[in-house]
């Protein structure tokens, strides 16, 4: 048969330079962008969409690091970009590409040298290829966020999102997510950081300095977006309004007692590397713990932890973990079983948020962590106490509101998305003009 060249659109509904821009942004194979067809924007980002996943980013100065969607944000319309508000333009990605991604990069080493600082003097403007680049990523404006499946048929609100709406105002949420954006991020330096209660040492810094708290995200297209928060620390949108920051002990640091004994990677090859530090502290039976000294319960009261372990259980099953309080039993928890295979091998590490107990005001407390039977391995223990929660009233308020005004501020976090940004509804079945449809 006789070739033939078949045109799939009949007219490109991206300029030219948003078009060259959205090239560079798949192209893996151009040495600008990496080495040896490492890597490229779409990555990670892929149809400007995120991965799902938390990456670590402490080699760059930064720390965990969620990767975020830069659907809806419109490049820098939504002010300084990155979960620090490191960076005043899409072409500073220039610095990621080169000390990164192993690319030569776009601007000449010149140009570089003298604009290395991301909030230093502009990149724009120098390199006709890096400011297509910023063209695209500009272009994934509100008609790029999905349409909320959370919606009714016709694109209006559920009830439920409507008396949501409510709640939301009602729970001073729009004091940093401020409507229509739905955050406060703007170009101002220094930047408007907040400390909600949710930083941890992994968090890390920013530009090799310190991280003093989080640019405000925008909660549009939010449904699509789990795990939530700078460093993924939040699985789902329930937990936003639970899980918060603190001190990070690693089990090792602890004391294990009754035969548990520390599981060293270095020496002990059994397991995979997943465990952080390299070590975790494996419970071997019934009455065999881990005991944390000199734990800082700030000024006193309820406070929380966030159990990482892994253990022999199958999925659907469970295993009991005594937690003692400074000497007295506070509750037997329930951890899910994780499904390890072979059992005693331990690599599926997940973790348990559990609050509720009491610590005295200083840093004189203990909390003892107990298995009740065979096996339990722990990683790693957060532990918030009294001030922290504290902290992160801007978001744990929500847990004291009744159980339907919570689920309705939920099912109005889940609508918002393209419709929300445009400020109107567009016919359901709409053809964007930048393609998304
Ligand atoms: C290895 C995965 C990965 C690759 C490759 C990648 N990103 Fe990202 N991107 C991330 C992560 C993780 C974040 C969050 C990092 C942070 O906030 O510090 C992010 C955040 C962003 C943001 C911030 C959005 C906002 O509003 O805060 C922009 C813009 C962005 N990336 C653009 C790009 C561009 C352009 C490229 C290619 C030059 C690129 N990314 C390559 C993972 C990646
Ligand atoms: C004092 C400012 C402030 C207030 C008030 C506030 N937030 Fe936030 N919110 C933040 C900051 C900062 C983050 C980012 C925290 C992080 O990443 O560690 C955030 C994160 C979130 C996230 C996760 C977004 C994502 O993409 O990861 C959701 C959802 C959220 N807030 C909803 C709410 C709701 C609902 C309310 C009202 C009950 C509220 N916030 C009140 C500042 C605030």
């Amino acid at each position: 048969m006789a070739r033939q060249e078949l045109p799939a659109l009949a007219s490109e509904p991206l300029s030219a330079q948003v078009l060259a821009g959205k090239r560079i942004f798949y192209n893996a194979r151009d040495p600008r962008m990496s080495a040896e067809g490492y890597l490229s924007c779409a990555t990670c980002h892929l149809d400007g969409d995120h991965d799902g996943r938390t990456f670590d980013f402490t080699g760059r100065g930064e720390g965990l690091r969620n990767t975020t969607s830069l659907r809806g944000r419109g490049g820098m319309a939504h002010g300084l970009v990155h979960w620090s508000a490191n960076f005043d333009e899409i072409q500073d990605f220039e610095n990621d590409i080169r000390q990164f991604f192993g690319g030569r990069g776009f601007l000449t080493d010149a140009q570089f040298a003298s604009t290395q600082n991301p909030l230093g003097p502009p990149k724009a403007g120098l390199n006709a290829a890096l400011d297509a680049l910023a063209a695209y990523v500009a272009s994934l404006g509100p008609s790029s966020l999905p349409r909320s499946p959370y919606r009714n048929p016709d694109g209006s609100l559920s009830a439920a999102a409507v008396r949501g709406q409510t709640v939301f105002q009602n729970e001073g949420c729009a004091s940093c997510h401020t409507p229509p954006r739905y955050t406060e991020s703007g170009m101002g330096l220094p930047p408007l950081l907040r400390d909600v209660g949710t930083l941890r040492p992994t968090s890390g810094g920013r530009l090799g300095g310190t991280l003093s708290g989080i640019d405000t995200p925008t909660l549009l297209g939010l449904f699509a977006t789990a795990p939530y928060f700078h460093d993924g620390s939040a699985a789902t949108l329930e937990d936003v309004f639970r899980v918060t920051g603190g001190v990070l002990v690693p089990a090792e640091n602890g004391t294990p007692y009754g035969g548990a004994w520390i599981v060293n990677q270095f020496t002990e090859q059994n397991y995979d590397d997943t465990p952080r530090g390299r070590a975790f502290v494996n419970l071997e039976g019934n009455g065999q713990g881990l005991r944390l000294t000199g734990v800082n319960g700030g000024s006193g009261g309820t406070a929380a932890l966030e159990i990482r372990f892994s253990n022999s259980r199958p999925l659907g099953g469970s295993i009991g973990l005594r937690v003692r309080v400074n000497g007295s039993l506070w509750q037997t928890v329930s951890l899910p079983g994780v499904g390890n295979d072979p059992n005693w091998r331990m690599t599926n590490w997940e973790s348990l948020w559990i609050e509720g107990f009491t610590l005295n005001a200083g840093s004189g407390n203990t909390i003892e962590l107990e298995a009740t039977d065979w096996a339990i391995a722990i990683d790693e223990v957060l532990i918030a106490n009294h001030n922290r929660l504290q902290q992160a009233q801007p978001h744990r308020r929500v847990l004291a509101l009744s159980p339907s005004d919570r689920a309705d501020l939920i099912a109005f976090l889940r609508s918002l998305d393209r419709q929300t940004a445009a400020g109107s509804a567009p016919p359901p079945s709409a053809i964007f003009a930048d393609g998304f449809e």
